[in-house]
């Protein structure tokens, strides 16, 4: 320590930089620097106006999409609905044209079947006679039941009909019950295939005009058939309307 009090001297021993250079050199850099500063503003700014119009364009695009969604539901509502609409002028059309020719092509049930609002009812071998429960077979071999009454439309078109000696679809009873007028039918138990198991000393119902009678299952009587009617295909009016213009 002290030995070389001149060493340090020496390593600053260049030649003196004119104090004006000195001077010119910091102004430059603080120049510099100064207008990096501004530049990163600059840029800053302009890359949060990028991101923020980003973030407007993905909150507009958000919106625009929930809107499409919501006008897309209102569409395929709007397009159900008209479907629906079609589905009933369709079906109040092959009305009329069943009104005039039975087995006009739209009827929305097989050929022989009668159409009354959304069921088909056939009248089976007319002639034939069978027991309660083999009916109920031959009504189940076409995918159908045995005749049931439960509305007031229903009602007026069996009158219509005027069956005499018909089954009908009411469940079996142990009991044998006074005969009823039809118009008290439609709130008794109708049967479904759920119900129990029929013996030969149960009593099932049957229809003789405007009469509901119970006798022994085990008895015979024609049988009329009910299922659900299709829904009425709008080609079907269409196209045999076509071929019926060309006869
Ligand atoms: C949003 O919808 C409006 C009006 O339909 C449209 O002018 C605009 O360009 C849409 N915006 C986007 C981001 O798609
Ligand atoms: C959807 O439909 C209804 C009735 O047609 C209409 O009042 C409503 O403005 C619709 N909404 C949209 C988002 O289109
Ligand atoms: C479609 O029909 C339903 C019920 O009939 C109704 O509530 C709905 O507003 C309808 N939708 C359109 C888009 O018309
Ligand atoms: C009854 O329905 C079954 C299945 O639903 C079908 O396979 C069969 O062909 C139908 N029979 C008649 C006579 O309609
Ligand atoms: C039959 O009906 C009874 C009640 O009446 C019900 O508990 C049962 O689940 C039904 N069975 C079938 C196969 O539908």
């Amino acid at each position: 320590m002290g030995e070389h009090p001149g060493h340090y001297r020496d390593t600053f021993s260049y030649p003196p930089v004119p104090s004006h250079v000195w001077r010119q050199g910091a102004l430059a850099l603080t120049l510099l620097c100064l207008l990096l500063l501004i530049g990163l503003g600059v840029f800053g700014a302009i890359c949060m106006e990028k991101l923020n119009k980003l973030q407007n364009f993905k909150e507009e695009l958000q919106r625009n999409l929930s809107l499409q969604l919501m006008q897309n539901t209102n569409s395929s509502q709007k397009i159900r609905n008209l479907s629906i609409k079609l589905e009933e002028i369709a079906t109040k059309l092959c009305r009329e044209l069943y009104t005039k020719n039975k087995e006009h092509k739209c009827k929305p049930c097989p050929e022989e079947w009668m159409w009354h609002d959304d069921k088909c009812y056939l009248l089976h071998a007319y002639q034939r006679q069978e027991t309660w429960q083999k009916s109920d077979e031959i009504c189940s071999g076409y995918n159908a039941s045995l005749l049931t009454i439960k509305s007031k439309s229903v009602l007026e078109f069996i009158k219509s009909l005027m069956l005499s000696n018909f089954w009908l679809g009411l469940s079996p009873r142990k009991d044998n019950p006074r005969y009823r007028n039809l118009d008290t039918v439609i709130l008794l138990h109708w049967f479904t295939r759920n119900t129990s198991v029929i013996n030969d000393k149960m009593y099932c119902g049957w229809i003789h005009y405007t009469t509901v009678y119970y006798t022994k299952c085990t008895e015979t009587k024609s049988i009329i058939c009910e299922k659900l009617a299709q829904s009425v295909k709008i080609e079907s009016i269409l196209m045999s309307e076509v071929l019926d213009g060309r006869k």
